[in-house]
């Protein structure tokens, strides 16, 4: 936000992903910051209004909503949905017909670029499942132009997560300027909004360095300044992704031989799954200043039947006794929102510092409420 009114844009709207990171009383923080909330289920979208995200600053992504999201949503004068296929407009547009409301939408245009991320979160190269072909979004855009249930915004798109160097977007940035034009001037038709996905990288090792946020900001008017569009994003990691870390205890130190040995955590891939899902790498501190300490390499692992629950291979760390805290760092986006139950394991506790004091924001379950849906 603050890039862009460096650059005299005051209008712009920062819709916080929720799946990133979804406690209410972080969505809360963000509300009254003027956020609004990119969601991606009628669950996320509950959360957001229970953090007072007005709904107007809503927008609802995801190539699956189905009929009883499109419900909640209309209902709740949702800001926009972005509309990811055309099975999907004509649903949108039925729903709202037997609502009595119109449905204001965007296309998610598939702009076909290749993001340099992590294998598994690219999103907008052919053959992604994620929104609109580019040379159908036209044929879609007229269609949904004639339908008198719906109230036709604009576009979106989305290319992919952790992107670094802001010349990435450049050519998603290039393609969708040019379909907005064809639509306004060889189709007629209007286009007032446009919103730019998220996706801007953090760093998980120290020696990476953010996007530039005003080299970004400037990029975005390069291309869409000009328009007259209200302008929309949707980060998530790029807000929380430093917000927060995972604080986990040594159970055991176990050496099987001279060449190896591993710390056994009581933090789990259930607790911070990206390790496990994507080989992502978060940067691992001892909370305790044990500089003195001599140093070794170990293997850190958690206590889940799964050889895929390590965190790190070889990872030079100072020795910890029983019961030394670490922490994970960069665990604030897509860490408590991708945990589970596996192994039933219970959810930890989330806790929010703020002006040096802290609070509970979300207590650690009992095995009575884990256990109180299959009770039968
Ligand atoms: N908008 C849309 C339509 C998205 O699909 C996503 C992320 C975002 C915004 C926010 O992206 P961000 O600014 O956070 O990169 N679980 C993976 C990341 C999956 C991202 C999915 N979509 C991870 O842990 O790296």
């Amino acid at each position: 936000t603050e890039a862009f009114k460096n650059l005299g844009r005051e209008d712009i709207l920062t819709a916080f992903a929720v799946k990133s990171c979804s406690n209410i009383n972080v969505l809360k923080i963000l509300a009254d910051l003027g956020a609004g909330a990119d969601i991606v289920s009628e669950g996320e979208m509950r959360r957001a209004l229970k953090a007072n995200i007005p709904a107007e600053k809503i927008m609802f992504s995801g190539v699956g909503k189905s009929k009883q999201e499109i419900i909640y949503a209309l209902k709740h004068k949702i800001g926009v949905i972005n509309v990811e296929s055309e099975p999907e407009l004509e649903l949108i547009a039925k729903t709202a017909q037997e609502l009595n409301v119109t449905a204001p939408i965007s296309l998610r245009v598939n702009p076909d670029v290749v993001a340099k991320t992590l294998p598994g979160i690219s999103t907008g190269k052919k053959g992604d499942k994620f929104g609109i072909a580019l040379d159908l979004v036209r044929d879609v855009y007229k269609k949904a132009s004639k339908m008198a249930a719906i109230d036709l915004k604009g576009l979106d798109f989305h290319i992919g997560s952790q992107v670094f160097d802001v010349e990435e977007f450049r050519p998603a940035f290039e393609k969708v300027r040019k379909l907005l034009c064809d639509i306004r001037s060889e189709d007629g038709l209007a286009v007032t909004h446009i919103d730019c996905g998220g996706g801007l990288g953090v760093p998980y090792h120290p020696h990476e360095t953010p996007p530039n946020m005003q080299d970004y900001a400037k990029l975005v008017l390069d291309y869409f300044g000009d328009l007259e569009v209200k302008l929309a994003f949707e980060p998530g990691r790029f807000i929380s992704g430093n917000a927060g870390i995972l604080v986990s205890k040594l159970l055991y130190e176990k050496q099987d031989s001279d060449e190896w040995c591993c710390l056994i955590i009581d933090a789990a891939m259930n607790d911070l799954a990206r390790p496990a899902i994507y080989g992502a790498y978060h940067h691992i501190v001892p909370v305790q200043d044990n500089t003195t300490k001599p140093i070794k390499k170990y293997d850190i692992v958690g206590p889940v039947c799964e050889s895929t629950d390590t965190f790190a291979k070889n990872y030079t760390f100072p020795q910890l006794g029983q019961g030394d805290l670490v922490a994970f760092l960069t665990a604030g986006a897509y860490g408590a929102t991708m945990s589970s139950h596996y192994n039933t394991r219970l959810d930890a506790p989330e806790v929010l510092v703020e002006k040096g004091a802290f609070h509970i924001i979300k207590r650690r379950p009992t095995y009575d409420t884990l256990f109180e849906l299959e009770m039968i």
